[in-house]
């Protein structure tokens, strides 16, 4: 974990009760104390529902040497009033630093980073770090299409268990949730809810991100960050072949070349093992050539 704030924090605690694996918690080295702390209290949390995973804390980045996979999360999280955007410059000082870090320690890792504005991050994470793109995936789908799928059940009063759903694109109020395939039991939402209704849904999720940071006041969402994030990790640890949006390398897939965009992906030992295209409306065409754009002009702000 590079970053232990308040997703990197959570994480540990998730993958400390999934039995994921060993933890390393690595911050800035003046925050090698509260990492300690933390990775303190977390191994005394195992005997109540977790599991004997070795969990440590550190300000050195060399602690992760030879790890299977990073999660970073390294960065300054959003504040009332700020779009994704707004973190740019700051981010990707960021950014950088830990990509250079990353490569010398763990080159080998699965790495999958939740920094924003995350489409561009991933960009830059990508040239910083000289990954391959199948060992790099920035997580935003995932936890945009368990928004997706939440609100979907709130308004149906339906378990989210049996919510499917998904959302693509860039992270960020162009990001589409996909209304034509989303289902509740195998039963099309059209055929449960109406179209206000579904308007409502969509616009909630793009903005789901905001609804909270306003709320909260100081940080953003944390909580469904960490718990997209560690499906993700399982799937690759486990090598579940799981299908899950991320933001990964698109070469030519949905008409899209060299940028890293929110795309179904099987993800499994191999990390992005393929990105999985399929045929979209001429509607969906639209959303997705705008999304794009999007993120395609973020990325030209990046000064590399
Ligand atoms: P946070 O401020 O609680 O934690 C960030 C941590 O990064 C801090 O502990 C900070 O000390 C650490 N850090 C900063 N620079 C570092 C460096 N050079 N090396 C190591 N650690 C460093 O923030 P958070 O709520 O955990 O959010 C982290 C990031 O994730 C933010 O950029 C936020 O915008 C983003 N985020 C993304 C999504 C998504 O869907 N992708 C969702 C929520 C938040
Ligand atoms: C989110 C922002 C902060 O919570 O990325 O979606």
């Amino acid at each position: 974990m590079i970053g232990g704030g308040q997703i990197g924090g959570t994480l540990a605690l998730l993958i400390t009760q999934k039995a994921l694996g060993d933890v390393v918690l690595v911050d800035r080295p003046e925050l090698e104390g509260p990492m300690r702390g933390k990775a303190l209290d977390l191994m005394a949390l195992r005997p109540h529902g977790g599991h004997d995973v070795a969990i440590r804390g550190s300000g050195d980045y060399a602690a992760i040497g030879g790890a299977d996979l990073v999660i970073v999360t390294a960065g300054l999280p959003r504040k009332p009033g700020m779009d994704r955007e707004d973190l740019l410059d700051t981010n990707l000082r960021i950014v950088r630093q830990v990509a250079q870090q990353v490569r010398q320690h763990a080159p080998d890792a699965f790495v999958i980073l939740t920094t924003n504005p995350l489409d561009a991050m991933v960009y830059a994470f990508h040239h910083y770090s000289g990954l391959p793109p199948q060992r790099l995936a920035g997580m935003a789908g995932a936890l945009d299409s368990g928004r997706f799928r939440s609100f979907i059940a709130m308004e149906t009063g339906l378990s989210v268990a049996d919510v499917s759903a998904l959302v693509i694109g860039g992270h960020g109020p162009s990001m589409i949730p996909l209304t034509r395939t989303a289902t509740v039991g195998g039963i099309p939402l059209a055929d449960l809810l109406t179209a206000e209704q579904i308007r409502s849904i969509v616009a909630r999720t793009r903005e789901a991100g905001t609804e909270i940071v306003q709320l909260l006041g100081n940080g953003s969402a944390f909580y469904s960050p960490a718990a997209a994030a560690v499906e993700m990790a399982e799937a690759c640890l486990r090598d579940r072949k799981r299908v899950i949006p991320a933001a990964a390398l698109c070469r030519g897939e949905y008409g899209v070349d060299g940028l890293f965009l929110g795309v179904p992906c099987v993800i499994g030992s191999g990390g992005v093992e393929r990105v999985i295209e399929f045929q979209l409306t001429p509607e969906e065409r639209a959303l997705f050539d705008a999304t794009t754009e999007r993120v395609r002009a973020t990325v030209a702000a990046l000064r590399l």
